[in-house]
């Protein structure tokens, strides 16, 4: 048994922000950011209604519709999440109790930021793989303009917030999942977010209250460079397909245009082939592959039998890759 897509689903924050909304109080312009990202506009939640809890709520009961089954059958939930609006309980049991799934359903969270969603994608198969569950639900969801600092024009502009979320169903006719994880501790000091606590009376100085990303951008870009087009070799040679021949889209993580397009022309294989939608919603974390996948679902070009390679990497430093029959 492998688990297949039978529903997709996503959550975009109504608020949209633009370049030239970021030049009003930054000394930046939208023809650096576009140049540099690709990125036009993104959605940036509202932090009272549009929480990652909410949003991974509101992309799952999508999902669920999509697939066309009734919420008692997800006997799984595993939400990816870096940005999360709470530390217990779990998303993944917030999404539970919403979309009115039985205790019969396992749920946990998983960090692994950016590459969250492959992460938890591999977490669900595993489960399917042994027989462990039948209707999982895998979610990505991100509130990133909760870290953001908006002074450091370096890092704000890129990230956008959002959800998105796919059903999978145990297949006894599918392929099994096919990937390659990777993970680099000892480089991940160029991007890193301290977790945030209250003051106590026990401490009268150096504590935190508010806590923001740091990256190193040019680090970051080099890394992605270099290891998301060879993990995508590795992976093709580690399963024996072909990159021009055997795979119809590579669904990269939305980071940067720039990353992707590198990536493609390190791979020769055409541009057209790596579907974007960063202009529009920047990077969103793990949220991102999850929403184009939904994206390309509502316009049609994703079709059931396709052969999709999912690519991510981030924070960690982390990055994967699957080889996937849609
Ligand atoms: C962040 C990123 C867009 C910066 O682009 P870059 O070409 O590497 O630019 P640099 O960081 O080298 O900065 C070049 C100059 O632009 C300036 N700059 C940075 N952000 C700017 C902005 N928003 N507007 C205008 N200028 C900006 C820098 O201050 C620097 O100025 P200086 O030369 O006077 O010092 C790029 O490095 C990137 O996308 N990295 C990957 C980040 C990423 O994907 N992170 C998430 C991974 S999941």
């Amino acid at each position: 048994m492998t688990g297949r897509i039978i529903g997709l689903g996503s959550y975009i924050p109504k608020k949209v922000v633009t370049n030239d909304d970021f030049a009003k109080f930054l000394d930046t312009s939208d023809e650096w950011i576009t140049e540099r990202t690709g990125i036009k506009e993104r959605h940036i939640a509202d932090h009272i209604t549009e929480k990652p809890s909410t949003m991974a709520v509101e992309a799952a009961k999508k999902a669920i519709e999509d697939a066309g089954i009734d919420p008692s059958q997800i006997d799984l939930i595993v939400t990816a999440c870096t940005t999360p609006d709470l530390v217990i309980p779990s998303m993944s049991c917030v999404v539970q109790e919403a979309i009115g799934a039985t205790e019969n359903c396992g749920c946990f969270d998983v960090n692994s930021a950016c590459p969250g969603f492959v992460a938890a994608w591999n977490t669900v198969q595993s489960f399917i793989e042994t027989g462990n569950s039948k209707y999982a639900l895998c979610i990505g969801s991100e509130c990133n303009s909760n870290f953001a600092n908006f002074q450091d024009r370096g890092t704000c502009i890129l990230f956008g917030d959002g959800a998105g979320a796919a059903v999978l169903k145990a297949d006894g006719t599918a392929k099994p999942n096919q990937f390659i994880m990777r993970s680099s501790g000892a480089r991940g000091g160029c991007l890193r977010c301290e977790a945030a606590r209250q003051p106590d009376r026990w401490e009268e100085e150096g504590f935190k209250t508010a806590t923001s990303f740091y990256m190193q951008g040019r680090e970051v870009f080099k890394f992605a460079v270099t290891e998301v087009p060879q993990i995508i070799k590795d992976l093709s040679e580690k399963f024996s397909f072909d990159l021009e021949n055997d795979v119809d889209l590579f669904i990269l993580h939305q980071a940067n245009a720039r990353i992707i397009e590198a990536t493609a022309k390190k791979l020769g294989i055409p541009r057209d082939r790596f579907p974007m939608n960063i202009m529009n919603y920047g990077n969103a974390s793990s949220a991102s592959i999850p929403m184009l996948l939904t994206q390309l679902k509502q316009e049609g070009k994703i079709k059931p039998g396709m052969k999709l390679v999912m690519a991510s990497f981030g924070a960690g430093l982390t990055w994967d890759a699957n080889y996937i029959v849609y």
